[in-house]
C-alpha cells in the first residue's frame, strides 16, 4: 500500500479489485455524470493566494463542529454498504476513523447496525437518516440512532426518488442478499427487502417518504433530542430555510453526483450559501451555537479542504475515497487514505500562510476567471 501516495492512487487501485456491479454503484453517477465530473473539477477553479512569511513552523488542524473541538476539519460521508468493499466494513471504517480522529456518519443503509459501530467511532458518529414512508420505521431508526449515543441526525434531502445510475442499470446491480442491512434488522420487511432483488433504485422508490417537506424537518428535529444537520442542500435559500426550521446546520452535497445530474458542483455554490448563512451564523455565535456548515463532493487533495474552508465551510465530507481506501486494505487503507489527506492539508496550510484553521480566510481564494 505504500505505493500509493494520494487518493486518486487509491482509486486507480481499487477499481480493477471490485466486481463489475460494485464498481458501477460505487464509482457512478446520474446520467451523463456531468455533476460527478463538475464536483471534482470545480475545486480547482478556485486559485489559492498564498501568503508568505507567516511563521507556519507549528500548525494546528483542530477546529470545531457543532460547538465540540474536532481534531481536523475532515468528517467520512455516510456511504451505503461497506461490506461490498471489505468485509468489515463500517466497522473497519470506524477504526480507522477512530485511529486518525476523525468523526463519522453512519448510513441508514449501512451493513453494521449503528450501536455495533458507535462504540468504535471514538472521534464521534452521526447517524444519517433517510425518512421512510412508513413513519414508525423512521422514528424506531432515530431512537436506534440515540440510544447508540450518535451526536447528530444527518437528514439526507436529495433523495426524494433514486437517481438514474445508468451505470448500475446496465450492471442489472441489486443490493446482494447475503449482506444485512444492520440498522434496520427486525423492522417489519425493510431488512429483507433489498433480498427481493430490487435494484437500489426500487429499493428507494419503494420505501423513501416522497411526499417529505419543510414541516417533517420540525418534525424530526422534535423527535431527535439531537443536532440535525441537513445534507443534500445546493441553493442559499434552502440552507436558510433548513436553519429557519430548526435545523443545526447543513451539508452543501448533490450526493456525489448521483442525484440530479445537471446539480452545480458543490464548490461553486458554497460561498454564496455561506453569504446566506452569515447572518444567522453571526448571530448564533452570541446564542448557543451557530448554524454548522459543512460540504462534500469531488474533495481529493488537502489544498481542496483548505479552499473549502476559505469559501466558508467548518469542514469537509469525504465519500468515495473512503470505499477505495476500503477495498484496498480495509482499515488499514483507510486510515492511509486518511493520513495521506491529513499531511497534504497540513503542507498546504503551511504553503498558503496558514499556521491555524481559523487563519484560513475567504481573501486566500479567488475564482479565476
Ligand atoms: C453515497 N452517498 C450517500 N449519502 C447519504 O446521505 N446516504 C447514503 O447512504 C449514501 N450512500 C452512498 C453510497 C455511495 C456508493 C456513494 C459514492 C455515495 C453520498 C455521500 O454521502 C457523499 O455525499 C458523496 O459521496 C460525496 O462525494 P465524493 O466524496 O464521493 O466525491
Amino acid at each position: 500500500m505504500q505505493e500509493l501516495i494520494n487518493l486518486d492512487d487509491f482509486e486507480q487501485a481499487a477499481l480493477p479489485r471490485l466486481p463489475a456491479g460494485v464498481r458501477a454503484y460505487y464509482a457512478g453517477g446520474a446520467g451523463d455524470e456531468q455533476t460527478l465530473a463538475a464536483n471534482r473539477r470545480a475545486w480547482s477553479d478556485w486559485d489559492v493566494h498564498d501568503r508568505v512569511l507567516r511563521n507556519v513552523a507549528d500548525r494546528s488542524l483542530g477546529t470545531q463542529r457543532l460547538g465540540r473541538p474536532i481534531d481536523w476539519p475532515v468528517l467520512i460521508a455516510p456511504t451505503a454498504c461497506q461490506r461490498l468493499a471489505h468485509d468489515d466494513g463500517e466497522l473497519a471504517t470506524a477504526r480507522a476513523a477512530a485511529a486518525t480522529a476523525t468523526p463519522m456518519v453512519l448510513s441508514t443503509l449501512a451493513n453494521h447496525a449503528v450501536d455495533a459501530v458507535s462504540p468504535v467511532a471514538s472521534a464521534g458518529l452521526g447517524f444519517q437518516l433517510y425518512v421512510y414512508r412508513d413513519r414508525g420505521v423512521t422514528r424506531e431508526l432515530v431512537a436506534r440512532a440515540r440510544a447508540a449515543g450518535c451526536r447528530a441526525l444527518v437528514l439526507t434531502v436529495d433523495m426524494p426518488v433514486a437517481g438514474q445510475r445508468e451505470r448500475d442499470v446496465r450492471q442489472q446491480f441489486s443490493l446482494p442478499q447475503h449482506l444485512p442491512l444492520g440498522n434496520l434488522a427486525g423492522l417489519a420487511s425493510l431488512a429483507t427487502a433489498p433480498a427481493a432483488g430490487a435494484g437500489v433504485i426500487g429499493y428507494v422508490d419503494g420505501l423513501f417518504d416522497p411526499t417529505l417537506g419543510w414541516r417533517d424537518l420540525e418534525w424530526l428535529v422534535a423527535e431527535a433530542g439531537m443536532p440535525v444537520l441537513v445534507k443534500g442542500i445546493v441553493r442559499p435559500d434552502d440552507a436558510v430555510a433548513a436553519v429557519r426550521h430548526g435545523a443545526s446546520g447543513v451539508i452543501v452535497s448533490n450526493h456525489g453526483g448521483r442525484q440530479l445530474d445537471g446539480a452545480p458542483a458543490t464548490a461553486h455554490v458554497l460561498p454564496r450559501i455561506a453569504a446566506a448563512l452569515r447572518p444567522m451564523r453571526a448571530a448564533g455565535a452570541s446564542a448557543a451555537q451557530p448554524p454548522a456548515l459543512l460540504v462534500d463532493g469531488g474533495i481529493r487533495r488537502g489544498i481542496d479542504v483548505l479552499r473549502a474552508l476559505a469559501l466558508g465551510a467548518d469542514a469537509v465530507l469525504m465519500g468515495r475515497p473512503v470505499l477505495w481506501g476500503l477495498t484496498v486494505g480495509g482499515e488499514h487503507g483507510v486510515r492511509r487514505m486518511l493520513e495521506l489527506l491529513r499531511h497534504e492539508l497540513s503542507i498546504a496550510m503551511a504553503l498558503a500562510g496558514c499556521a491555524n484553521v481559523a487563519q484560513i480566510s475567504a481573501e486566500l481564494v479567488e475564482r479565476r476567471a
